[in-house]
């Protein structure tokens, strides 16, 4: 590691610490490697002398821009995102947490299933019964977000569908850890996460799953599942916050106003909304579809960045890549030494550096046991070389299914 002025950096070197703390900068990612000039004058403006990892060579993260093109740094940026009132850290490591959060998903699930039901019968849903297990999930999420991430990408619960509600509601929970809400806010995100497309039920499942383009029918008619939410939201049982409906009222709304249904632009969405449609974007391209295949978690990043002022506010794109991480738990990496693993946990202070669960040999051969690396810790093999994650793959490459490499409570 070598400290440098930044006026001595060159295209190619690997910037691994600021002399500032990184949330203060526009820098997206903390350890990046330079690209271009415009890097190198992005640091000039913000240090004075760096950490350089002299033994790290170019890998593809080189692809994504580093930094905010905002010339204002990500704390003036913070005006337009919600108020942050809590600062969370991980209280507990995941594999601790992992027993409590399949219980608590397994009984989303339940409840989940049930409100389909309801609602397919044409009965007001009650969403008392559910409160308990909320609160559940966003107290997991506090303590460690890791392990609901984990659980999210087991995708073996049930449908797409059912997958889909929940796996938005933790991703949208452990996004508004990262931006500070408070309890309360967090359990209300996570309602209205969940339940912004419980319109769908009212809608043909031969539609929702039909691959290929819609006509500008049966588009509209998928549209409606939005007004058909908010009404099934209104008349429910027990009680739904005005912030819950708006969720679900808004979570299409888009950035340049070409959403639905109101067309609404910028800060005229309510920021829940906001995130909602992040996220839903997010788990959406990485999973799956009838009509999608599922993208890497970074070929997912790089297209949520390119939408950021178009479909999604800039400031809130920018703040969920640093929340996932440019490797989010559970998506499959390969190292430089050729095994593959799974990422299990993150590292909130070294985000390149994450600890993965190794699942295949470097002749990509099944481990027998499944031996979890942290990369903070080990940064050299046996033989002397350097291991980092050279790049990232879509969910279900070599065969891999992480419902597989459940990690044992
Ligand atoms: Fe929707």
């Amino acid at each position: 590691m070598l400290k440098i002025s930044v006026f001595e950096l060159k295209i190619g070197m690997f910037v691994s610490q600021l002399d500032r703390p990184w949330l203060e900068t526009p820098f997206l990612f903390q350890g990046f490697f330079i690209r271009s000039r415009h890097d190198i004058k992005a640091l000039e403006k913000h240090c004075k002398h760096v950490l350089v990892d002299t033994e790290r060579k170019y890998t593809e993260t080189k692809q994504l821009k580093i930094y905010s093109e905002n010339p204002k740094t990500q704390a003036d940026n913070k005006k337009n995102l919600p108020h942050r009132s809590c600062h969370y850290e991980d209280k507990i490591p995941v594999e601790d947490e992992i027993g409590f959060a399949k219980q608590c998903r397994t009984s989303l699930n339940k409840h989940y299933h049930h409100i389909h039901e309801v609602v397919s019968n044409g009965k007001a849903i009650d969403l008392d019964k559910m409160a308990g297990t909320i609160e559940g999930m966003v107290k997991s999420i506090v303590r460690n977000p890791d392990a609901f991430l984990w659980l999210a990408k087991l995708k073996n619960f049930d449908s797409y569908t059912y997958n889909h509600a929940i796996d938005t509601s933790v991703l949208a929970v452990s996004f508004g850890r990262h931006l500070g809400l408070n309890l309360t806010e967090l359990k209300e995100l996570a309602t209205g996460v969940l339940l912004c497309d419980i319109g769908k039920v009212k809608i043909p499942k031969s539609l929702l799953s039909k691959p290929g383009r819609l006509s500008s029918q049966e588009f509209e008619l998928i549209k409606t599942h939005v007004k058909l939410g908010v009404e099934i939201l209104q008349q429910a049982n027990g009680k739904v916050s005005h912030e819950v409906i708006k969720i679900a009222q808004f979570h299409h709304e888009r950035h340049n106003g070409q959403g639905y249904p109101n067309g609404l632009r910028e800060q005229q969405i309510p920021v829940f909304a906001r995130i909602a449609a992040i996220v839903d974007c997010y788990d959406a391209i990485t999973t799956h579809r009838s009509y999608n295949k599922a993208l890497s978690t970074l070929d997912a990043i790089k297209c949520m960045y390119e939408w950021r002022d178009i479909d999604f506010q800039k400031e809130l794109v920018e703040e969920f890549i640093q929340c996932l991480g440019i490797f989010p738990t559970g998506s499959i990496v390969e190292l430089s030494t050729g095994e593959i693993g799974i990422v299990l946990a993150q590292n909130r202070i070294r985000r390149l550096r994450p600890r993965v669960m190794l699942v295949l040999d470097k002749n990509q051969n099944s481990l027998d046991h499944l031996p979890v690396i942290d990369l903070v810790k080990e940064e050299k093999n046996q033989n002397n070389e350097v291991i980092e994650i050279v790049r990232s793959h879509e969910s279900g490459v070599f065969g891999i299914d992480p419902a597989n490499f459940f990690i044992h409570d």
